[in-house]
């Protein structure tokens, strides 16, 4: 294993193609995910992308749709109730952590510091030890609780990347959204990509 990962959580919002792009987007820049997937999470993940999207069958699942070159990267699936897992500690050297999609009960527990479950308590490290955590929240319309909550993280140090794809690319499919976001998400933890091109000054270029 790289003596750096990337935690990624798939929670139970609406929104798990940005996850499967994400975690394949890192897989190809030859990078080791450790990848914790809620119970809702792992429910999104079949009802929208079909009953080959399982964790159990990610690695397959993610070659066939993007690609064979997911292969340069490596994964390590922690169980969300395992608290003792190595993310689980400021001590592991993991450089950051997206939570994607976010839905608006994990983005309340990471906001008030709940730890009750691995992903939680992921977030939690990642903020406490300074390190680089992007929450991708999916819900609308938004109450003020939602709002509060986001506006704590952000408070905290995390990135509130919200699942709004943009149109000035002139998106051509779902695939094309889906990258537009994974994107985005990439930058945001520091990572070099080519899944959308930068602004030209023209849409469409
Ligand atoms: C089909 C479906 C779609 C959902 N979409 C969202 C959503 O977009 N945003 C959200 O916050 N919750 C959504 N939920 C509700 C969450 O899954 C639910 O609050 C769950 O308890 C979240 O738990 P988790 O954060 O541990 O995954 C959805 C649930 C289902 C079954």
């Amino acid at each position: 294993m790289p003596a750096d990962s990337v935690a990624i959580a798939i929670t139970g919002a609406s929104g798990a193609v940005y996850a499967t792009r994400t975690v394949a987007a890192l897989l190809e820049r030859g990078l080791h995910v450790e990848l914790v997937v809620s119970d809702y999470g792992r429910r999104l993940l079949r009802d929208e992308l079909g009953d080959e999207a399982t964790i159990e069958n990610l690695i397959p699942y993610l070659s066939a749709t993007y690609g064979e070159r997911v292969a340069a990267g490596s994964m390590t699936i922690h169980s969300n109730r395992d608290l003792g897992a190595t993310i689980a500690s400021g001590s592991h050297r993991c450089s950051g952590m997206a939570i994607v999609p976010c839905s608006m009960k994990t983005l309340a527990g990471v906001a008030h510091g709940l730890s009750r479950s691995l992903v939680e308590r992921a977030a939690d490290v990642m903020l406490k030890e300074r390190r680089r955590l992007v929450i991708v929240p999916r819900e609308t319309p938004m109450s003020l609780p939602q709002l509060r909550n986001m506006v704590l993280c952000a408070e905290a140090g995390a990135q509130i990347l919200p699942a709004m794809p943009a149109f000035y690319q002139l998106p051509k499919s779902l695939d094309d959204l889906a990258d537009f976001m994974a994107g985005k998400i990439l930058a945001a933890l520091g990572f070099d990509h080519e899944l959308y091109p930068p602004w030209s000054g023209r849409a469409g270029s």
